[in-house]
């Protein structure tokens, strides 16, 4: 079976598509300098899988290490993740973000290239379509920047689309990627004070925080809050497996949305967590907040005809596994 680097496995979204590319019999190998993964992850995954979780821990800033990799791993493909990812940070610090996000993808692409391994996966995100008012958003809608993170991704795709014809990518991207393995071992953990609605949500679940600011009542949306395509992440990660699979098997690359198509506003949001915690989730309409946008939706269509996606997984499932996580975590560390 294949074998595939995950650079980043051990965050969010890597540690699920981890899970989903084991369970699809690939072997894989974790390359994560956990600066923004905890520690105890690989064990999760071992103990969710069940088989030993091979974990290099590297930078993709640090040429050297991405070289031994390659040399002691006959990897075929590359899924890579490891990237800075938060907007409002980006726009402190716009240089760390395009020193990581661009320069740890060209070291990759250089150290891939020097083993013959000519096969990757690109996290990328529904922030290079801007502020646009065409909704549901298809793939060939333009580019633009809003901030320095949305400007890496953009420049990630766009150096990527400069390959030749020995290469094979797959350009993913995600819109709003929410929710928690079924086994409720792994999760969304942010250290900080959420800037995301769901893991913000879960900390006024949890109580930890008092009260959800939801952001500007006053957009044109059914409700007036904002709208945003939320994607189970095990959805997600299922998305990256077929990828990988498609360039692996066609030696052609595709750029996709990876959302349901469907929108739900913040006010959706907070009643489905409610229920699924079973609390009322105490809220106040605040101001809107810079840069945001009143709907954002993906045209789900594309990633259908060429991967087979389709994201299968329901607010309330997104909910209920966050939830069950959340307070899963909550209860161990009493
Ligand atoms: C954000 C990023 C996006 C990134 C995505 C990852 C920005 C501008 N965009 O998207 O690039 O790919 O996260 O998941 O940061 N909301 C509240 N109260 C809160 C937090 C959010 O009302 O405390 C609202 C927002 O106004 C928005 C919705 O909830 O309408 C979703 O917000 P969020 O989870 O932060 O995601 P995005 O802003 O869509």
């Amino acid at each position: 079976m294949a074998k595939i680097l995950l650079t980043g496995g051990a965050g969010y979204i890597g540690s699920h598509t981890y899970l989903a590319l084991v369970e699809a019999g690939f072997e894989v190998v974790i390359f994560d300098n956990f600066s923004n993964a905890k520690p105890d992850v690989p064990s999760r995954l071992q103990d969710i899988s069940g088989d030993a979780v091979h974990v290099i821990q590297g930078d993709v800033l640090n040429r050297d290490e991405l070289a031994a990799v390659f040399d002691a791993h006959q990897i075929d493909g590359v899924v890579h993740f490891a990237a800075k990812k938060a907007v409002g940070e980006s726009v402190e610090k716009p240089l760390e973000y395009i020193h990581t996000n661009v320069g740890g993808l060209l070291n990759l692409l250089s150290a891939m290239d020097g083993a013959g391994v000519r096969r990757i996966v690109f996290s990328s995100s529904a922030t290079v379509y801007g502020d646009t008012d065409v909704q549901p958003i298809p793939e060939d809608h333009p580019r633009t920047y809003t901030s320095p993170y949305a400007y890496t991704k953009i420049a990630g795709e766009q150096i990527l689309e400069q390959l030749n014809d020995d290469w094979a990518v797959g350009i993913l991207r995600y819109f709003n990627p929410v929710g928690a393995h079924q086994s409720a071992m792994i999760g969304e953990d942010p250290s900080d004070i959420p800037n995301n609605l769901v893991p913000y949500i879960a900390k006024v679940a949890t109580g930890d925080l008092e009260q959800l600011a939801v952001f500007g009542d006053d957009y044109d949306t059914p409700d007036g809050t904002g709208v945003r395509d939320y994607i189970h992440v095990e959805d997600l990660a299922n998305g990256h497996v077929l990828s990988i699979k498609s360039l692996l098997e066609t030696g052609s690359s595709h750029t996709v949305n990876l959302g349901t198509g469907e929108g739900s506003s913040v006010l959706d949001v907070v009643r489905a967590y409610g229920e699924a915690c079973d609390q009322d989730l105490n809220y106040k309409i605040a101001p809107r907040r810079d840069g945001d946008v009143a709907v954002l939706t993906a045209r789900p269509t594309k990633a259908k005809e060429e991967l087979g996606f389709e994201a299968t997984r329901s607010l309330a499932d997104m909910c209920r596994s966050s939830w069950a996580w959340v307070s899963g975590q909550r209860r161990n560390s009493k």
